[in-house]
């Protein structure tokens, strides 16, 4: 079998696919595009996404704007129409508008899980595995909130995009580690 300079078990490089639906302040796009930096990722909305073409990345990023507590409709109608993944993973990533501080301690991370929830068991129902999920403030002037002056101004900002980007190298060591070379067969195949 050729294995291109490589031994049994190195990890392959894995191939990574960013998608972002933003559309409020550009909020989340700003954090796919410090993931997709790390992961030497290519960046795509929901609807430049052909879902038999994701079949080709052993990494897919899912993200958008919080809307009505959950991912934007979009983004869960692509998880919906992807073909079967066979444990292939994923992760989600978000930004929200609600103030941090309403979620004290470890309900931060309740919150966001809620948020996501709706992706998530989507994508789990075609067969991802989601290995981590990302969420940080984003600037948000829904309804009233504009008159006076929207909620999170300046969010996300250089801390959360450095903690995305933290975000990203943990999730492609994730990944990596179940992408080893001659493991899913596919070197010199
Ligand atoms: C129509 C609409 C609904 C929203 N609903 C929520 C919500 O339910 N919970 C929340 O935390 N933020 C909510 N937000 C705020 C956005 O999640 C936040 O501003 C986010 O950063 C927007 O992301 P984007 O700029 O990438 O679109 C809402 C914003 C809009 C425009």
């Amino acid at each position: 079998m050729e294995l291109d300079g490589k031994e049994p078990g190195d990890p392959r490089p894995v191939k990574s696919l960013v998608v972002v639906f933003s559309y409020h302040h550009m909020n989340t796009e700003k954090i796919a595009h410090a993931i997709a930096n790390v992961l030497d990722a290519a960046v795509k909305t929901p609807q430049q996404v052909i879902p038999d073409e994701i079949r080709e990345y052993d990494l897919v990023g899912f993200g958008s704007g919080i809307y009505s507590a959950r991912n934007h409709e979009s983004l869960i109608e692509l998880a919906d129409a992807l073909p079967l993944a066979n444990g292939r993973n994923a992760f989600i990533f978000s930004t929200f508008g609600a103030p941090v501080a309403l979620f004290p301690g470890e309900r931060l991370k309740g919150f966001i899980r809620d948020n996501h929830s709706a992706l998530r068991e989507t994508l789990e129902s075609r067969g991802y595995t989601v290995v981590d999920e990302f969420a940080c403030a984003g600037f948000n002037t829904n309804s009233f909130l504009r008159f006076f002056g929207g909620l999170n101004k300046g969010r996300p900002d250089a801390d959360d995009l450095r903690h995305a980007e933290e975000f990203a190298r943990s999730v492609k060591r994730l990944a990596g580690q179940e992408n080893k070379v001659a493991d899913r067969g596919t070197v010199g195949t």
